[in-house]
């Protein structure tokens, strides 16, 4: 079991910047998350996941990385890195750091040597540089828009210009380069030496392009009929040449380095980064982007499990990460919202049930959590926050709001620091202001609030984290009918030793089945489960 804690894991995402500010700077830190491993350990995660803390202009919140051997000064020293390390590992908590190898930032040392060495140079064979089209190399290579909305190239004055397919701060590497493929398996060894336990590989559907010539346009880009696996930029079968090398470094360890794909690929993509000589496992993002619907949850429920099962790799389940807005309020809006739109309304039209989305959000968390495989927090959730929807204009940070001419609001509104007390600057973040800022309303949501109330949502997360431990057996799991009701309201499955979860996706109430209540996310009563609750039961003995 030990060699595999990742398949059935609760692993709780930590965006550093904004969970806790030892020096009151108002950045997050490292000894900062070292001050609040005790909060993990309440919570009973098996594991962290540590977004980028490598030094970083912050073009991309971290995901600009200058040097992946090192911690940015403004979140501490190598040194604070062990110490929080070994604090978690204390706390029995494993844990994955963030690995970005699509691209680096444009200080990263090589890049820079790249635009010091001029065209044509073995320096810009690391990234990506082609020549401009025109008479002087004025025109960019092709039109392709970017993942952030803007172009992906980039002049550098020469007539080369520079692909990004993110921020033009986030110049592509070249996978074709053996220096750049060698340089990362050094990375995955420098942290496994270090004794991290796995990673959360970035983008890792886009390392390996097709850029030969002639480019195609954005719309042959975009055409329906590409041949899975022979997409120019993303998702190509040659992928799975590196993802073996990255996998004996993994092997190499004792026990075996564990590894995360962020991998937005159709299902039935998804076991060329999930199989045991690739990566082993990627996030199942198909949840996060579902309805609240019995029938939508059940089709991706068993898709992934019968996928799962036949690449021998375990079910991932996410519903929030640094990426999205937060599922309460997700849950809260009707259906079929544009989120854009309703960011950019500032979450007033329409206006979210945050009850109601604070009822679901608690019911789906409890779903995953009795689902075999491992479960994603995103820091905060546990205290049940919405999305800060009305950040003001002069603090946002998300570079899709620049490039995007102030147009698209981006990712700030679920990357706002997490309150810990009621009262203080920052609410307990740090001495002083945070980085983004926090609405009073967090007060009433903070660690200190919540802790020692019962009904609050940080207790029913530690409470259901707690029983999932003791009810935890062999990932198989049987969808069963659901009693009482024609399947499209209620979602029942059970493990072979009992243990049942059930949610009442509708809004009527329906009868429950014979059992020991062990955890509800609302009140149960009457032998009735009531509407947008889940319920775990046991044989009544049990
Ligand atoms: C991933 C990250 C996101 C980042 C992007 C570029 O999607 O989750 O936050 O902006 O990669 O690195
Ligand atoms: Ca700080």
């Amino acid at each position: 079991m030990s060699d595999s804690w990742w398949r059935q894991a609760v692993v709780y995402q930590i965006y550093p910047r904004s969970f806790a500010d030892a020096n009151g700077d108002g950045i997050g830190d490292l000894r900062g998350i070292t001050s609040r491993v005790e909060h993990l350990r309440d919570l009973g995660v098996d594991a962290v996941w540590l977004s980028p803390f490598y030094p970083s202009a912050l073009a991309d919140g971290g995901y600009d990385v200058d040097d992946y051997r090192d911690v940015d000064p403004k979140l501490g020293t190598l040194a604070d890195f062990d110490e929080m390390q070994a604090a978690l590992h204390a706390a029995g908590i494993k844990l994955i750091v963030d690995i970005v190898p699509n691209h680096s930032s444009n200080r990263h040392e090589w890049f820079r040597a790249a635009l010091a060495a001029g065209p044509g140079s073995p320096e810009r064979e690391r990234y990506v540089f082609r020549r401009g089209g025109g008479p002087n190399g004025e025109e960019p290579p092709s039109d392709w828009v970017g993942y952030f909305g803007g172009p992906t190239w980039e002049p550098v004055g020469d007539g080369d210009w520079y692909l990004h397919l993110f921020a033009p701060e986030q110049p592509d590497f070249n996978w074709a380069n053996d220096e750049v493929r060698a340089d990362f398996l050094r990375t995955l060894r420098f942290w496994s030496d270090r004794g991290v336990d796995g990673f959360r590989v970035d983008v890792a559907t886009a390392l390996v392009k097709d850029m030969s010539l002639p480019l195609p346009t954005q719309a042959e880009l975009d055409a329906e009929d590409v041949v899975p696996g022979t997409h120019r930029l993303h998702d190509r079968d040659e992928l799975s040449e590196v993802y073996a090398e990255w996998r004996a470094v993994f092997d190499s360890y004792d026990p075996p380095r564990m590894a995360v794909a962020e991998a937005w690929v159709p299902a039935d993509r998804i076991k060329r980064y999930t199989s045991p000589d690739s990566l082993g496992q990627a996030f199942n993002f198909d949840l996060l982007q579902a309805q609240w619907d019995a029938a939508a949850f059940r089709a991706i429920i068993e898709e992934h499990r019968r996928l799962d099962l036949a690449s021998g790799s375990s079910s991932t389940w996410v519903l929030s990460n640094h990426d999205v807005i937060r599922h309460r309020s997700r849950y809260g809006l009707p259906p079929g919202t544009d989120e854009t739109a309703w960011l950019r309304s500032g979450g007033q039209d329409p206006a979210p049930d945050l009850e109601r989305g604070l009822r679901r959000a608690r019911a789906a968390t409890l779903l995953l959590l009795a689902l075999p495989g491992s479960t994603y927090l995103y820091q905060g959730e546990e205290l049940g926050l919405p999305e800060v929807a009305d950040i003001p204009v002069g603090a946002r940070q998300d570079p899709v709001w620049a490039i995007s001419g102030g147009d698209v609001k981006g990712r700030d509104g679920c990357r706002v620091p997490l309150p810990w007390e009621a009262t203080g600057p920052s609410f307990g973040f740090g001495a002083g202001p945070a980085h983004l800022p926090q609405p009073g309303w967090f007060a009433g949501l903070a660690v200190a609030t919540q802790s020692d109330d019962e009904e609050s949502t940080l207790s029913f997360y530690r409470e259901a984290i707690r029983a999932r431990r003791r009810l935890q057996t062999a990932e198989s799991v049987e969808i069963t009918d659901s009693a009482g009701d024609d399947g499209d309201t209620v979602l029942q499955f059970a493990r072979p030793n009992g243990w049942t979860s059930i949610t009442n996706f509708g809004t009527e109430a329906v009868e429950l089945p014979a059992g020991r209540v062990v955890i509800s996310s609302g009140p149960v009563e009457d032998g009735k489960l009531p509407g947008e609750t889940t319920v775990w039961l046991v044989a009544a003995e049990g």
